[in-house]
């Protein structure tokens, strides 16, 4: 079973109204929709803002059998060749704002878990060529910085960039990536590009939130027609698929 997660409803909604034979799942602090979507069976859900909520998300979305998992969103852009518009698909996941230098750990690395969490290389494949589709923007591969906070500043930008060559910044990503990769469950994040991170990012924000999500919705759609042309949208990536036909 796939899942797709946004963060907030404009980043989900559209998803939602195209959602077939819906059936609304309630656990503590968040409700999960079941369905198909283009011909592919699909948890999708809101997770809500921040690394708790991601992380708390996603839990349940591998409790209910997501064998695959697809993040999608905005993001504030690092990479100085990004504008407003353009989409980041995610190589690998960071946690910026972990910081446990005094006990000689690399700045973004928690105690015991990898500095860097890998994105499923089918999955950004196909991220990759879905993407390709939206006209009129750039398409990156690139790192995705996650944390509880909102980046808007040429200070916190250049800490991104020369700390850890992060593409873009933005707050769920690497805790979904951390919880999947916990359970061996491939994972991608999508993130459309809403503001540069700088100064103007909060009205940047405002203004091109709503515009700039449906990129990555977009991309959404053409990575389900691309895995609805197996039967079953499964088995694009040897990890993590165990217990999938116990739980399809
Ligand atoms: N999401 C969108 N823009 C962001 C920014 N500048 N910082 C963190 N998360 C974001």
């Amino acid at each position: 079973m796939l899942a797709i997660i946004g963060a907030m409803d404009e980043e989900i909604e559209l998803l939602l109204g195209d959602l077939q034979d819906r059936q609304d799942i309630t656990h503590p602090g968040v409700t999960l929709h079941r369905g198909t979507l283009d011909g592919v069976p699909v948890l999708v859900t809101r997770g809500g803002i921040g690394k708790v909520n991601a992380a708390m998300t996603t839990t349940y979305l591998l409790v209910e059998g997501a064998t695959r998992v697809i993040f999608t969103g905005v993001a504030g852009g690092v990479h100085p060749d990004l504008r407003v518009g353009d989409i980041v698909i995610s190589t690998d996941l960071v946690q910026h704002d972990v910081d446990v230098t005094p006990l000689g750990y690399e700045p973004g690395t928690v105690p015991g878990e990898t500095p860097a969490w890998h994105a499923d290389d089918t999955l950004r494949d196909i991220a990759m060529q879905a993407a390709q589709d939206v006209e009129g923007v750039n398409v990156i591969a690139g790192r995705v910085a996650s944390g509880d906070q909102f980046i808007a500043s040429r200070e916190g930008v250049q800490r991104l960039w020369k700390t850890y060559a992060a593409a873009c910044a933005e707050m769920e990503g690497a805790a979904v990536a951390q919880v999947c990769a916990k359970a061996g469950v491939p994972f991608v994040v999508i993130r459309s590009i809403s503001d540069t991170a700088d100064h103007d990012a909060n009205v940047d924000y405002r203004t091109f939130m709503p515009l700039v999500a449906r990129h990555a919705k977009q991309v959404v759609r053409g990575m389900l027609a691309r895995l609805g042309e197996g039967t079953s949208g499964e088995g694009t990536s040897g990890e993590g698929t165990s217990g999938e036909q116990a739980r399809a």
